[in-house]
């Protein structure tokens, strides 16, 4: 195992009737500014419930910004930095997803930096860019931050990262702070009751990659780290099937929901190598392409084993093993991978979700746009040994099509 520091102050507050927690873990002098996606937040009524939580007690002063898309676009985000800059608000409160969560943290870096020359404390878009553009690195401030998670998917309920897409330049940017951890937040299981089944599958799936990114690279003897991942891989296996047969079965969503936040919460990426090249190809094809996030990877994750099945191989064997239960001792060690793939991809089917470019309706020709992006976007020294160059990730797409 690697040396490592675990750091992480979120506080869950998880099960059903939490929202009303927000009275005591919101600061009661606060300007909160509420964010939000594109409606489920009202339509399901979960807003209302934020607010009468939010008004219960204390001297809120509590403003509202909708909209943030899926794959939260900067200039949306950008007009939200403005808003907490107009009405100094010092506690942004997150309804929603991995979009409005991460498009909030983007928010909470960014909203001071404005235009040196602006009366109305406007936000600097060229500022905001240079910021996404080197990661988020290298702030020293950020406003308060809380979320309540109505999507189990990308952990950033519980994690210091977030993607922020910017449709006009297609770029989907990755970056991390550690001033962006959510004070807390709250996981209401009942709230993903409303998902439609194809929002349900994708998080199921995005949650299946993130274990995959930090666990399928090479063996470091971190027993907890991969006893822990099996088995959260094992839950969504399960869980994924389960929740497709009885969607109003909530310990199935409780599952779901807590398996999800741990896959991202930095604590199975302790200490061992990571490969994030799914992941990095698969922001190209939802910024190109405008497909699902989770829909992304599900494409590309199986083309990344074959592809890397030498690099892989003690862990895919490993895999195959401990969470397929592959364990006949006649079969060579290719078919023993090969079969792990398989079934991979065979539970991503089962969950409606595209394993090639042509389930995604994409041919050959998606390929070059997005070399050129990867290469526009400096993602040529992918995976745990920085050796996946643009060379390798095209014929991971290849492989794909
Ligand atoms: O916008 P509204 O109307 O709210 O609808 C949303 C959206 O259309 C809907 N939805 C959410 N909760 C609902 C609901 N509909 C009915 N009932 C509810 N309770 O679901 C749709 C998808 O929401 P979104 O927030 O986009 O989904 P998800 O949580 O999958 O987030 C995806 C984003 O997170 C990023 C992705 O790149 C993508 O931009 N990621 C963030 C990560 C992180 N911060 O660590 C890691 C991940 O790898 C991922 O990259
Ligand atoms: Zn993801």
């Amino acid at each position: 195992m690697n040396n490592f520091q675990y750091y992480n102050p979120v506080r869950i507050v998880f099960g059903e009737g939490q929202i009303k927690q927000l009275s005591e873990l919101v600061p009661t002098e606060a300007r909160v500014l509420i964010t939000y996606g594109g409606g489920s937040a009202q339509r399901t009524g979960t807003l209302d419930e934020v607010k009468n939580a939010l008004s219960a007690n204390g001297n809120r002063e509590v403003f509202e910004f909708g909209g943030i898309e899926a794959n939260p676009e900067f200039t949306t985000l950008l007009k939200a930095a403005d808003m907490v800059n107009e009405h100094n608000i010092d506690f942004l409160l997150a309804v929603g997803g991995g979009s409005v969560i991460d498009g909030s943290k983007f928010v909470a870096l960014v909203s001071s930096f404005t235009e040196d020359d602006s009366k109305n404390n406007t936000v600097s878009r060229e500022k905001a860019w240079d910021a996404l553009l080197s990661g988020c690195a290298n702030i020293d401030t950020a406003i308060d931050l809380g979320a309540v998670l109505t999507i189990p998917a990308t952990g950033s309920e519980m994690n210091n990262g977030g993607v922020v897409n910017h449709s006009e330049r297609q770029a989907k940017l990755p970056f991390r702070s550690p001033l962006v951890f959510p004070k807390f937040s709250i996981l209401d299981p009942t709230k993903t009751l409303t998902l439609p089944e194809r929002q349900v599958m994708n998080g199921v799936a995005d949650a299946f990659v993130h274990v995959m990114e930090q666990y399928l690279t090479y063996p470091v003897n971190a027993k907890v780290q991969d006893a822990f991942s099996e088995s959260l891989l094992k839950i969504l296996i399960e869980e994924g099937a389960a929740v497709k047969a009885d969607p109003e079965n909530l310990e199935t969503r409780k599952n779901i929901m807590w398996t999800a936040t741990m896959a991202l919460n930095g604590l199975i990426g302790t200490g061992v190598p990571q490969d994030w090249t799914t992941h990095m190809i698969g922001h190209e094809l939802t910024s190109l392409h405008a497909i699902d996030h989770a829909r992304t990877l599900t494409i590309v994750l199986p083309s990344v084993l074959r592809e890397l099945k030498d690099s892989k191989k003690d862990k895919l064997l490993q895999y195959a093993r401990n969470v397929w239960n592959i364990a006949d001792t006649d079969l060579d060690d290719d078919t023993i991978i090969e079969t792990a793939i398989v079934h991979t991809e065979n539970f991503f089917r089962e969950l409606g979700l595209p394993v090639s470019l042509e389930d995604a309706e994409l041919t050959e020709s998606a390929i070059d746009p997005i070399i050129k992006q990867l290469e526009a976007h400096k993602m040529v020294k992918l995976g745990e040994h920085g050796k996946n160059d643009l060379a390798v990730s095209r014929r991971i797409l290849e492989r794909a099509v």
